[in-house]
């Protein structure tokens, strides 16, 4: 089983009727650094990490990028380096990010269908490896950057295969009619561009990224043979051999019970063994995985607050976050698990539902969990909050963003302080003419 189909961290023990993670117990978590608080299991992290690269070893051509958007913090960022990733970044927040790290920007792949002239200034200068270039502008706008600056960009088409994946619709990009990428229609003008005028160009592969929490692998097989397709059509028809395709990110991870994601040597096996059927020529592939990486690593604990029985029996529960530390229910609706992290042998349980803390009726975080008796001070964990959770956080309701931990051998170290009350202000002004009554 690879970590991905876990919905709970491979560390997690019970310990007295305690829950912990990396050795750590999560009361004492809560206590030490205060909720809401996320928590990322180091061992889960590089536990995948391992089961990508074992999945894809026979593949020597293999380039694996993190894609930073599901988790960009300095530490995340040093451990998948040290495993060998490279990293998918799409703005100049994630290229710093990598930058600092340490990450050598050969390794870095920069996505996005609106880059600004300033972050490509600034991926030209830290020498990122790659672009991947998604519409006509953004190819104008790039080889005009890159000739000022004396630079050749070494770039790949993002290309939409027009596959349907079974997601949420919020999620998929691979369709027809998706904002990204170069229709299959356009390849030939953007391709001649590239070939006439565009000489700070020079176009190395085709790229596609079909959608998110995917568990189908069939789609996959699909994207690859349009790729291969296309390349092959490249060639022939532009006389150009375009040796790297990038197929994008998308696995996906186990939030319930219900949720059954493939392990990542059956991708691996569609990858391969799509790439053995149409390939000729097999091509550098790069894959760019986010959620699968890192959601399973992380998990958030609330203390209970309040609560309250509505007319008809329905228990509210209110937890000291929601949805600015975690939108995704709101957004897609999205379902995970959770459990008390103080009651695990606690027999007496109810139905509640599990409210954040934010002023809006749709911020729930789980309908309808059925969780030991609740009271205010216990400690709820909820799995699988590693990926799109801090990187979607706000400051909705001036709430400040929770601290992140790394938790390892029995040990927990700060890798996000928690924001504070000066934090939420510090960049607030206030012009003189409203000063002068003061
Ligand atoms: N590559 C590209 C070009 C992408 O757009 C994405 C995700 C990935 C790779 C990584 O996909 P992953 O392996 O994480 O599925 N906020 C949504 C997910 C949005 C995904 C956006 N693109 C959520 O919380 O479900």
């Amino acid at each position: 089983m690879s970590e991905n189909q876990s919905i709970k961290p491979i560390t997690v023990k019970e310990n007295n009727n305690h829950l912990s993670i990396g050795g750590c117990d999560l009361v004492e978590l809560a206590e030490k650094y205060n909720t809401p608080l996320y928590v990322i299991d180091e061992a889960t992290l590089r536990g995948i990490s391992k089961s990508y690269k074992n999945a894809f070893k026979e593949y020597q051509n293999i380039r694996m990028m993190y894609a930073c958007k599901a988790l960009c913090t300095s530490a995340i960022i040093k451990i998948l380096n040290e495993e060998g990733f490279g990293f998918d970044v799409v703005s100049a927040g994630e290229i710093y990010t990598v930058y600092k790290a340490g990450v050598d920007m050969k390794k870095v792949l920069f996505n996005g269908n609106n880059k600004s002239y300033r972050e490509i200034e600034l991926a030209l200068e830290c020498g990122v490896g790659r672009f991947s270039v998604d519409n006509f502008y953004e190819a104008g706008l790039l080889n005009n950057i890159a000739s000022k600056k004396g630079k050749k960009a070494d770039i790949l088409l993002r290309i939409t295969p027009g596959i349907e994946c079974h997601t949420h619709d919020y999620i998929k990009t691979g369709q027809t009619d998706s904002k990204f990428g170069f229709d299959l229609s356009q390849i030939d003008d953007i391709v001649n561009l590239i070939k006439n005028d565009y000489k700070n160009l020079n176009l190395r592969g085709l790229h596609a990224h079909i959608g998110s929490q995917i568990f189908e692998t069939q789609c996959y097989y699909d994207e690859i043979e349009i790729l291969v397709k296309e390349i092959a059509r490249i060639k022939n028809t532009h006389g150009i051999l375009l040796n790297e395709m990038n197929i994008g990110g998308g696995l996906g991870v186990k939030y319930t019970e219900a949720d059954n994601p493939p392990p990542v040597s059956v991708l691996a096996q569609a990858v391969t063994s799509a790439m053995h059927k149409y390939a000729i020529d097999i091509p550098i592939i790069y894959i760019e995985p986010g959620r699968s990486i890192i959601s399973t690593a992380g998990v958030t604990l609330y203390k209970v607050g309040s609560s309250k029985v509505v007319p008809g029996g329905k228990r509210y529960v209110a937890v000291d976050g929601g949805m600015a530390d975690n939108p995704r229910p709101s957004m897609y609706q999205a379902k995970y698990t959770a459990e008390v992290a103080n009651k695990l042998n606690y027999k007496e349980t109810e139905k509640v539902t599990l409210a954040g803390r934010y002023c809006e009726s749709g911020d729930i975080l789980i309908e309808n969990i059925e969780l030991p008796k609740l009271e205010a001070g216990d400690i709820i964990c909820v799995y699988n909050t590693g990926a799109y959770n801090y990187s979607m956080a706000s400051n909705y309701n001036r709430v400040e963003k929770p601290a992140m931990v790394l938790v390892n051998n029995s040990h927990s170290d700060i890798i996000v302080y928690r924001e504070t009350l000066d934090d939420l202000i510090s960049k607030d002004d206030i012009p003189d003419r409203l000063k002068k009554n003061d």
